[in-house]
């Protein structure tokens, strides 16, 4: 019956692992209600959110203004697709184009489609002002990238867990490890490559920071080989590294700029490719779309996601929690060595891996505890937590924050020497 309620976690959980499928492993917590960074569960019991929908909530749960232009749109008008025009979709993409500098956007759903959407338009550059004969084109890629799961962009993934029994893969992407600009040259003497697309942080690896200078050097490379510098900034954008982009930690622009998660604020899946007229007119009418790419109701409320980050100084805001949040952590990191061994990221997106307890507790034991005492977090690869706070967080929660992350490190550790005295 579809009026059905849950009257408890354990009901809801047995519900999705009878109903749904079985490709996802979440921590054993039922979600009922979020504001700003707080979340509660179906008990009552409080959380604060250091994921936020793997960054999409960068401007806080239910963020009212966000909601309010929602609802307001909701009453208006939803989609019309775009056999026809509407009211709202050349106001979205003027402001979305003029926030990000650039020509024009194409907007898509869910982050993946704004992928493919990249990778299509810089096939079609490729062949129609690079001069590529047909069906050439190459695509440089990262090791390690996460770009989404559709069959053609788990064709150039390197985790076996995204590839293994779901080829066979389209070919046309050449892998070369990230962070490393020797091989990005080599492979760009290759004359078939229209494309290098490349997340500016790789965060569903587990937050790896390049080096710094990689991303101004290989966009260099790009430009001498006349090569498409993409820029997967779905994670890393819309001011959760510290900079509206993470590409600009480099004052690198990317011919192609690709966004998803936070340009809703998570209410919507909103995602978009931006370019310049030279490379976004070179798709024709019939050639790419997506029934809901661009609906009305999304464009009211990416529009409003985008102001409230400029209006609350959230970038600001995540620079600079950011700094505090990994010299707290490191702080942790000095004084129990045996558990945490790194601490990496930048603004409020970061990462610290977990070293297993003698007794064979892993990062997946910490974020359970950490639940229990208060603070949602997702373990990745075994080792690493991710630790990614919706930006609205303030100084004081952040502080409270790292206070249960530090109280739980301890549940897990036994310190080398005497903890260092924390104010
Ligand atoms: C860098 C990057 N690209 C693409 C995606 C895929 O986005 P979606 O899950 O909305 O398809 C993700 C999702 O985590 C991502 O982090």
């Amino acid at each position: 019956m579809h009026t059905a309620t849950i009257t408890s976690s354990q009901q809801a959980i047995e519900l999705e692992d009878k109903y749904g499928a079985h490709n996802y492993h979440p921590l054993p917590v039922v979600l009922t209600r979020g504001e700003g960074v707080h979340l509660w569960d179906l008990e009552g019991k409080h959380y604060y959110d250091f994921l936020s929908a793997y960054s999409a909530v960068n401007q806080g749960h239910c963020h009212p203004k966000i909601i309010n232009a929602l609802i307001d749109q909701a009453q208006q008008l939803t989609l019309t697709s775009r056999a026809f025009y509407n009211d709202k979709l050349g106001i979205a993409e003027k402001y979305i184009a003029e926030y990000f500098g650039y020509d024009k956007v194409l907007m898509m759903n869910s982050g993946a489609e704004a992928v493919e959407t990249a990778l299509k338009l810089a096939r079609k550059w490729g062949y129609m002002q690079k001069g590529l004969a047909p069906n050439t084109a190459e695509i440089i890629v990262a090791e390690h990238n996460f770009h989404g799961r559709t069959t053609g962009i788990i064709s150039f993934s390197t985790d076996p867990d995204s590839t293994k029994g779901f080829g066979p893969y389209m070919p046309g992407y050449k892998v070369v490890p990230y962070d490393d600009l020797e091989s990005l040259a080599e492979a760009l003497k290759n004359p078939h490559v229209c494309a290098f697309m490349v997340e500016p942080i790789q965060g569903e690896a587990g937050v790896y920071v390049p080096s710094e200078g990689y991303l101004s050097k290989a966009k260099a490379l790009c430009e001498q080989h006349n090569v498409l510098f993409i820029a997967d900034e779905i994670q890393t954008g819309v001011g959760r590294t510290g900079q509206l982009l993470a590409t600009c930690y480099e004052a690198v622009k990317a011919d192609i700029l690709i966004l998803g998660k936070a340009l809703s604020g998570g209410v919507l899946p909103v995602s978009a490719a931006l370019c310049n007229d030279e490379i976004m007119l070179c798709i024709k009418p019939g050639e790419h779309g997506s029934t809901f790419g661009g609906n009305p109701l999304a464009c009211a409320v990416a529009m409003a996601a985008l102001q409230v980050i400029e209006d609350e100084n959230l970038t600001e805001n995540a620079r600079i929690m950011g700094e505090i949040f990994r010299e707290r952590m490191r702080r942790i990191q000095k004084n129990h060595p045996e558990l945490v061994t790194t601490v990496r990221g930048k603004g409020l997106l970061n990462a610290v891996i977990i070293k297993p307890t003698a007794d064979g507790r892993t990062a997946w034991d910490v974020c359970i505890a950490l639940k229990e005492n208060g603070l949602l977090a997702k373990p990745t690869h075994g080792d690493i937590i991710r630790f990614a706070p919706p930006l609205v967080i303030t100084e004081e929660q952040l502080h409270e924050c790292c206070d249960i992350i530090e109280n739980t490190m301890l549940q897990f550790s036994s310190p080398v020497e005497a903890p260092e005295e924390l104010d």
